[in-house]
């Protein structure tokens, strides 16, 4: 297939998620030109230092500047060899007018990146993200801009790493009534109750989960069940339609104690209704789905047609998340060209 499209790429975020999706990029680039007819160029990153870029809006060497985020923990000093700018992120806005990118790609944990989402889509700038309060806050009103700019606003890596369950609610079940969701959607609160049900204390079970990389950067967002109820948020918004994140009801893990789940399958489990959406630790029967180890997430989706069906796959990891974020992207993509 020639290439027909080529996709300039503006890279929010360059931790774990960000540096897989920047690697997947450009390991897969040919595969992407063949199949899909596509060529993509990361234009610029950013992190907490600052966004690098081209001024004039040409690709970067992202793996350099993966190398030099890696060496010193800041992108900036990439821009520094190069002969790059460097802008502030509070110049988001500057930036996007200069560089005229297709996609933004927030892969960032920013809270306050809603910002940067509406700045984008006012532009007709494609937003791609894996970045969970921005959608789980704001879903209305950002779903609304993307409607009314017809630009895409999409966020696979939200829930389920990159198994497709907003694919799945958003494309497929077009005929079907889903009447309920309930899920798994935190990969380190089970991974803390498994070490616990098999007697390691929440201490211990904390730090290995810290040790592993899978634990937010604030732990209370998986402890006290936050991130989960993010998630449950943003299924709500794609199965029933938007749902205020104020009326999630939360529960998290950090009140259960040794006894309440040595021996057993206490779970985090999100259940979705229309209307309605609710997060707590259960004790669930042996050999139920919803049962997972590691850091798999699964969901059942009850719909009028189909009865019961079951999506289970990875909930957390970097090459996982990604996988969600580069579908967003060649999927903004393609609808560049459409
Ligand atoms: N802290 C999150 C989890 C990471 O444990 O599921 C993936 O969203």
């Amino acid at each position: 297939m020639t290439v027909r499209t080529s996709v300039k790429i503006l890279l929010l975020g360059l931790g774990h998620v960000g540096q897989a999706a920047g690697e997947i990029l450009a390991e897969k680039g040919d595969w992407i030109r063949r199949r899909y007819g596509l060529s993509t160029e990361i234009i610029g990153v950013a992190d907490s230092s600052g966004i690098v870029f081209d001024g004039n809006g040409r690709g970067i060497d992202v793996e350099r500047a993966i190398n030099a985020k890696r060496r010193s923990g800041r992108v900036s000093e990439y821009g520094k060899d190069e002969g790059l700018r460097l802008a502030g992120t509070s110049e988001l806005e500057v930036v996007l007018d200069e560089t005229q990118p297709d996609v933004l790609v927030d892969v960032s944990s920013n809270d306050e990146a809603f910002s940067w989402h509406v700045a984008a889509l006012e532009r007709g700038v494609a937003v791609v993200t894996s970045n969970k309060p921005p959608v789980a806050l704001h879903y209305k009103e950002l779903i609304t801009l993307s409607r009314r700019n017809e630009t895409p606003y999409l966020f696979e890596a939200t829930v389920m790493a990159g198994t497709p369950i907003i694919a799945l609610l958003r494309r497929a079940l077009l005929g079907d009534t889903v009447t309920g969701i309930r899920a798994v959607l935190n990969a380190t609160t089970t991974f803390i109750l498994t070490m616990m049900e098999n007697g390691a204390n929440m201490d211990e079970a904390v730090k290995k989960a810290r040790e592993m990389g899978i634990l937010e950067r604030d732990p209370r967002k998986d402890l006290d069940g936050i991130d989960a109820g993010y998630k449950a948020a943003i299924l709500h918004d794609v199965a029933f339609g938007p749902i205020e994140f104020e009326r999630v009801d939360v529960t998290g893990i950090s009140g259960l104690r040794e006894e309440d789940v040595r021996g057993r399958n206490v779970r985090l489990v999100a259940s979705i209704e229309d209307g309605r959406a609710e997060v707590r630790p259960i004790d669930l029967p042996d050999g139920h789905p919803l049962a997972v180890t590691g850091t798999e997430n699964a969901a059942l989706i009850e719909t009028d047609l189909l009865g019961e069906l079951l999506i289970k796959g990875a909930g957390g990891g970097a090459r996982e998340t990604a996988s969600g974020v580069v579908s967003d992207i060649i999927e903004a993509s393609l609808s560049l060209r459409a």
